[in-house]
């Protein structure tokens, strides 16, 4: 019997996030490692090592031009690069002919989400996935099949705080100066993608309004010029409320929250590591005098807890599965733009003194 052909895939941007995501997906037994690309050469270099050297892996070819990149026979690109190049590299992608994982932020403004809806759209062929790795996670997806059974009623309100301090992730040069990356120059608030996108994911809803909030202070300017911290309140189509939280610029540990308060039922992410799981309130649930534990988190039971609690490996299953199989993909380029431009109409609010912002019709988009 003839052996089933593999997918041929590769990534843009070897950054700890493209390296660490790509490893992951060369384990998929259905792909086949082929090629990579960064126009940094000490990256790649580090790279083909890593590789070749200490994981025995030689079918990988490396570049550092993306043209070059694109004209091998890769199949299927995992796009890691810097936000503001993630929707312009994602089409030079889809117009050779590759399907494309890309990292979110997936744009950085509504012309690139016109652009990359319109390239998307020319090319039914391929298949396009937003990389929102946190829609992977065990307790998500438990929350979305309670939500869908009705165990919450109506969702009246909801809320998700990203804390990750600059500090624990500010690096120095070899004089001690600190370096500035991309999350520096990025309005926290744009990174909202891994908090919203969850939410919305388990409502199956969509913005309605945006209002963004900002901080009047930016206590570390010097390392992190563009704001660090922000607030955006939704309201979704479906009438709920959401509040999301982003802090790069506070003294904390690296948390995700979570809660969502509904007419029947409530659920919270328990803060504190060592109590991880989800308090869960429900009407249905008789003689209950309290919140019942459900020793539910990150990760899937008994499942690789690798990459984000096993999100990435779930989000990267999902890639290859959609392509072989040619099922829809399931964070599709309505769901990227959905999750994307809420952070930057939540900037262009507070810019306009917080004016409540109308979020545009997708399909209108062409
Ligand atoms: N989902 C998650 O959990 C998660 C976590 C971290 C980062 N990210 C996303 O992943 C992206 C990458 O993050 P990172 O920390 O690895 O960033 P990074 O800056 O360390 O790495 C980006 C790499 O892309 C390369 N690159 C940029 N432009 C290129 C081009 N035109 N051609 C070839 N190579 C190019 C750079 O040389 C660099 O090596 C970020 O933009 C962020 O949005 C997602």
């Amino acid at each position: 019997m003839e052996a089933k052909k593999k997918l041929k895939v590769g990534c843009i941007g070897l950054g700890p996030r493209g390296a660490g995501l790509y490893e992951l997906l060369i384990e998929n037994p259905h792909v086949e490692a082929y090629a990579v690309c960064d126009q940094n050469t000490n990256k790649l270099e580090a790279f083909q090592y890593k590789m070749e050297v200490e994981k025995k892996i030689t079918t990988i070819q490396y570049f550092t031009s993306i043209e070059e990149f694109l004209k091998s026979d890769v199949e299927a690109v995992i796009v890691a690069t810097h936000v503001s190049t993630h929707s312009d590299i994602s089409i030079q992608c889809l117009d050779a002919g590759k399907h494309v994982l890309c990292e979110i932020p997936n744009i950085s403004s509504f012309e690139e989400a016109k652009k990359l809806n319109r390239a998307v759209q020319a090319h039914p062929e391929l298949k396009f996935m937003v990389a929102e790795n946190c829609c992977y996670w065990a307790f998500i997806n438990s929350w979305k099949e309670m939500y869908e059974n009705g165990l919450l009623g109506e969702v009246v309100y909801a809320e998700s705080d990203y804390i990750h301090p600059h500090t624990e992730l500010q690096k120095y040069d070899e004089e001690g100066k600190p370096i500035l990356t991309w999350r520096s120059y990025l309005t926290s608030i744009h990174y909202l993608t891994h908090n919203l996108g969850p939410l919305l994911y388990i409502l199956g809803d969509t913005c309605d309004e945006i209002t963004g909030f900002i901080p009047d202070i930016n206590p570390m300017e010097d390392v992190h010029p563009a704001p660090p911290n922000g607030v955006i309140m939704v309201r979704t189509k479906k009438g709920a409320l959401i509040k999301i939280f982003i802090g790069f610029g506070v003294h904390h540990t690296v948390r995700h929250n979570f809660s969502m308060y509904g007419s029947k039922g409530s659920l919270e992410y328990r803060r504190r590591r060592e109590e991880q799981g989800t308090l869960g309130f429900f009407e249905n649930m008789p003689y209950t005098r309290s919140e019942v534990v459900i020793p539910i988190n990150d990760a899937y039971a008994g499942a690789d807890e690798r990459g984000h609690g096993g999100a990435d490996p779930k989000m990267l299953e999902a890639f290859v599965d959609c392509i072989i199989h040619n099922k829809k993909s399931p964070l599709d380029i309505e769901f990227g733009i959905n999750i994307s431009l809420p952070g930057l109409l939540g900037e262009q609010s507070f810019k306009e003194g917080g004016k409540t912002m109308k979020m545009p019709d997708i399909k209108d988009f062409v």
